[in-house]
């Protein structure tokens, strides 16, 4: 059977990961979640103190771009991949809300952005693959055979990481996070490059109200959709 490319993108929190990763999983591809790519870019600028009072040093997060080597290695028990920054596990560190609250404005960078869409379209080379993001449809994979564009509400999205967050035991507040989904979405689609949009060739799934298992059964016929035609 032929391997295609699934591009997913979407607002911050609209469970694009999660039903990336089942798919994924289902019909043997690779997931890439290319959001850790960029989380993983902002925490090795927080760990640097290249993020001072909010304020990126730029110039510094450009030298340093040549050390920040980013890796996936799938862990079984979570049916997903974790995210290694030079060798090191950072996949809960790179979910923080600290590093939430900073790396929308590290993605918005030029030299930032460049470098990850250059290594995830390696990833992309041989099919077989379904990333996920904000710009996987417009930028990374333009051809992609088939194209999701992922949206909920604003305040479902933020009750959904308020619940990720809680399960995990990090102490949040309902409001900071609605605040920081916001934001996100607005210097998301405000930035200058590859801002956040949906691709013409794209299908809109709004899922404010599907359960899981309803959006796994939507996407799964995209797919079938998808490889039929
Ligand atoms: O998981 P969540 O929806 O909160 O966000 P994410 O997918 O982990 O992405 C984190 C941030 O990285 C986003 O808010 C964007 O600013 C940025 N991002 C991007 O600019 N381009 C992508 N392809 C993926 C993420």
């Amino acid at each position: 059977m032929k391997k295609i490319t699934i591009a997913i993108d979407g607002y911050s929190s609209c469970g694009k990961s999660t039903m990336a990763k089942d798919l994924a999983r289902e019909i043997g591809y690779v997931y890439v979640d290319s959001g850790a790519m960029y989380r993983t870019v902002a925490l090795y600028a927080l760990d640097h103190n290249l993020i001072k009072d909010g304020k990126i040093d730029e110039e510094g997060l450009r030298k340093s771009m040549k050390d920040i080597e980013i890796s996936f290695q799938f862990n079984a028990e979570r049916g997903r991949p974790d995210t290694y920054l030079n060798g090191v596990r950072v996949e809960d560190r790179i979910r923080t809300l600290e590093v939430s609250n900073h790396v929308s404005p590290v993605a918005a960078l030029g030299f930032v952005r460049e470098e990850m869409v250059r290594q995830q379209q390696r990833m992309g080379q041989e099919g077989g693959i379904i990333m996920d993001g904000r710009d996987i449809g417009t930028t990374v994979f333009p051809n992609a055979e088939l194209k999701i564009f992922v949206t909920a509400s604003p305040e479902i999205r933020a009750q959904r990481r308020y619940d990720e967050l809680t399960a995990k035991g990090e102490a949040c507040d309902m409001k900071e996070i609605l605040r920081n989904v916001e934001e996100r979405d607005y210097i998301d689609t405000h930035r200058e490059i590859s801002p956040l949009r949906q691709a013409d060739d794209a299908l809109v799934l709004d899922n404010s109200h599907l359960t899981i298992d309803e959006q796994k059964e939507w996407l799964l016929r995209a797919y079938q959709h998808a490889i039929d035609n």
